[in-house]
């Protein structure tokens, strides 16, 4: 099974009642342990999570810190992209060359790495 393959199946589970747009991600952590994540929807749709924020809480609740691997599956025309607060979130465990795979339920998919998704990204080094 293939990160992929564990994104598209947790996706099934998603909770997305409002947008209908459901979302799985899967995360390899440096260990090679394998963490998934799916969209959780709220009626009061701030508090809604994203699937890749899910997948990195089951990580670190799991006391993995470090991404090596990431997959974001959806049913969307195009290969899914993270949106822009879990670009920053992926940050926070990645390192700036680790893959990042979208891809639709269709069949379509891109890779990049998270420096690509977020360029110029603030770090702790701005912090002094
Ligand atoms: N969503 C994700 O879970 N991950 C993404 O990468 C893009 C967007 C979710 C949030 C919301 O539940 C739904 O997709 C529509 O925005």
């Amino acid at each position: 099974m293939t990160l992929l393959d564990d994104a598209k199946a947790v996706r099934k589970n998603a909770y997305a009642p409002y947008s209908n747009f459901k979302v799985g991600a899967a995360i390899r952590a440096s260990s090679g342990a394998v963490y998934v994540g799916c969209n959780v929807e709220n009626v009061a749709y701030p508090e809604g999570t994203c699937a890749e924020a899910g997948a990195i809480a089951a990580m670190i609740a799991a006391g993995d810190t470090t991404i090596a691997e990431v997959a974001v599956i959806a049913d969307s025309p195009s290969p899914v992209p993270p949106c822009g607060g879990c670009r920053q979130k992926l940050a926070e465990f990645g390192a700036a060359d680790v893959f990042v795979t979208m891809a639709t339920t269709d069949g379509a998919s891109e890779t990049v790495r998270i420096a690509d998704l977020l360029p110029g990204a603030f770090g702790a080094g701005h912090m002094g």
